[in-house]
């Protein structure tokens, strides 16, 4: 099932200013998160699909995926996507088939870029791999944990060569990196 992010969450205590351990001053997310300054000149549609098992973020070994839920860091992407004047919507589905089916389904919805985390997908489908070279809508390969640096296995990934870009290990913030990076490359 889709869901519209329409919610509007206050992000105030993210955008104060920190001081590192070094005593540098750091700028947390998302206040260097940039909307831009002129509108879009089309509607533009971005999907984020989420694999098997990141319905539990926030439960789930919080050391590696973080202490936030999957709905609270949707809920900030949604903003963000608010705030830049682009249309998100967002699943997640614990199956296989379902995801090549969301893929498909973007294509037919004229979606025009893809966030996607496949979870444990990422190191075993070719069938969703296959699936997003057919609909060719362009993607980002999203994941909470620094995958390079976890297990062999999870070094492996069938969509890192096909995706235009992988941000990986800045937990939920890396959704909104993902975003960044899109709406960078998207002529105002
Ligand atoms: C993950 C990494 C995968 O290896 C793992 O199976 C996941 C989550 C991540 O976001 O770090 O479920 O994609």
């Amino acid at each position: 099932m889709l869901v519209a992010i329409a919610s509007v969450l206050h992000l105030t205590a993210a955008n104060s200013p920190n001081t590192a351990p070094n005593g540098r001053h750091l700028v947390s997310f998302p206040s260097e998160l940039a909307p831009p300054d002129q509108e879009y000149p089309a509607v533009v549609i971005i999907r984020v699909l989420n694999g098997p098992n990141l319905n539990l973020l926030g439960r789930r070994e919080p050391a590696q995926y973080g202490q936030r839920s999957l709905q609270e860091i949707m809920q900030e992407l949604g903003q963000f996507a608010q705030s830049c004047g682009v249309e998100l919507d967002h699943m997640q589905t614990n199956s296989e088939g379902e995801m090549v089916d969301a893929i498909q389904q973007a294509g037919t919805d004229e979606v025009d870029y893809i966030i996607i985390n496949p979870a444990g997908y990422t190191h075993t489908s070719v069938a969703m791999r296959d699936a997003l070279l057919a609909v060719e809508i362009p993607f980002v390969e999203v994941h909470l944990s620094a995958v390079s640096s976890r297990e062999p296995f999870r070094q492996i990934t069938y969509f890192s060569d096909i995706a235009i870009g992988v941000i990986s290990g800045f937990r939920g913030e890396g959704y909104l990196l993902a975003l960044q990076a899109i709406l960078n490359r998207i002529e105002p």
